[in-house]
């Protein structure tokens, strides 16, 4: 069988990763602290396995007990292939440096860098399914963007440990594989705080009120087909960082 972990599946791009994968006859495994009662019903619907995790990626002690678990479950059905989608993310605090909410910056930090860190170690560790782990990067990870500086140097860091441990990898002849995938601006949660915040904080605010307003946000079935495709259907290069405007 084959599986895939999906942390923040409960909406946005993970519901929509969750939602092609299970078309796809994959097993889901959920982490997030709230569920999509959806994702349960189309698995079943589809006869693929479903499991959720309710976990706080923020917290280091509930990801390792979330995790171990996770890995004790991934012991008893042996996939023949695992893959791992780190999703979750955070864009908050947003704000100039100098005033920056301290509680979100560290927030920030647990769930886009040291979770998917995290993951990939124990991950790495534990399992001997063939992995492919694909970190959800961001633009931001590639430009400083003024009142975003938590979010564009956590998506920098996840792009330098996606190609560090891809080089480890294929140092030590693994056959698992490590990706990163830039999304592009897409219509979530997400970009609704971003559009609530004050203009002092961001500078781009009336940039991206106008993404909205002139459609240009594109919709996560969109953008999790163009990356599940790649996955499926492409030889994909350990280390990469892809860039959905290369894949539609
Ligand atoms: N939207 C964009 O325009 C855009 C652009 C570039 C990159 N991205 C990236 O794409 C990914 C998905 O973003 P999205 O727009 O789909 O975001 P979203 O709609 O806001 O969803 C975020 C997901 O992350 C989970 N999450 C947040 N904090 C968490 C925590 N402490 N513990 C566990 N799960 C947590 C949420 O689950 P729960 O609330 O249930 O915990 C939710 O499922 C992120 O990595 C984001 O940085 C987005």
């Amino acid at each position: 069988m084959k599986l895939a972990i999906i942390t923040g599946a409960s909406k946005g791009l993970g519901a929509s990763i969750a939602e092609r994968m299970i078309i796809e006859g994959t097993g889901i495994i959920s982490v997030s602290r709230t569920e999509n009662p959806e994702l349960a019903k189309l698995a079943a619907e589809n006869q693929v396995f479903f499991a959720q995790y309710f976990c706080n990626l923020s917290s280091p002690d509930e990801l390792e007990s979330a995790f171990s678990e996770l890995t004790a479950l991934l012991q008893e059905k042996q996939p023949e292939t695992l893959y791992v989608f780190n999703n979750a993310g955070v864009i908050d605090p947003i704000g100039t440096a100098g005033n920056l909410d301290h509680a979100a910056l560290i927030q920030n930090a647990h769930v886009n860098l040291i979770a998917p860190i995290m993951i990939s170690n124990i991950l790495l560790r534990e399992v001997s399914s063939e992995m492919t782990i694909v970190n959800i990067t961001s633009g931001a990870a590639e430009r400083p963007i003024q009142g975003w500086s938590a979010y564009c140097s956590t998506k920098a860091g996840i792009n330098m440990f996606t190609e560090t441990a891809a080089l480890e990898l294929q140092t030590a002849g693994s056959r698992h594989k490590i990706i990163a995938f830039s999304p592009g601006v897409m219509d979530t949660a997400m970009q609704g705080t971003i559009r609530s915040s004050a203009k002092e904080a961001f500078h781009d605010l009336e940039k991206f009120q106008a993404y909205k307003e002139k459609g240009m946000l594109r919709d996560t079935e969109t953008v999790a087909n163009a990356l599940v495709d790649l996955l499926l259907q492409k030889e994909i290069e350990s280390g990469k960082v892809y860039y959905v405007n290369d894949l539609i």
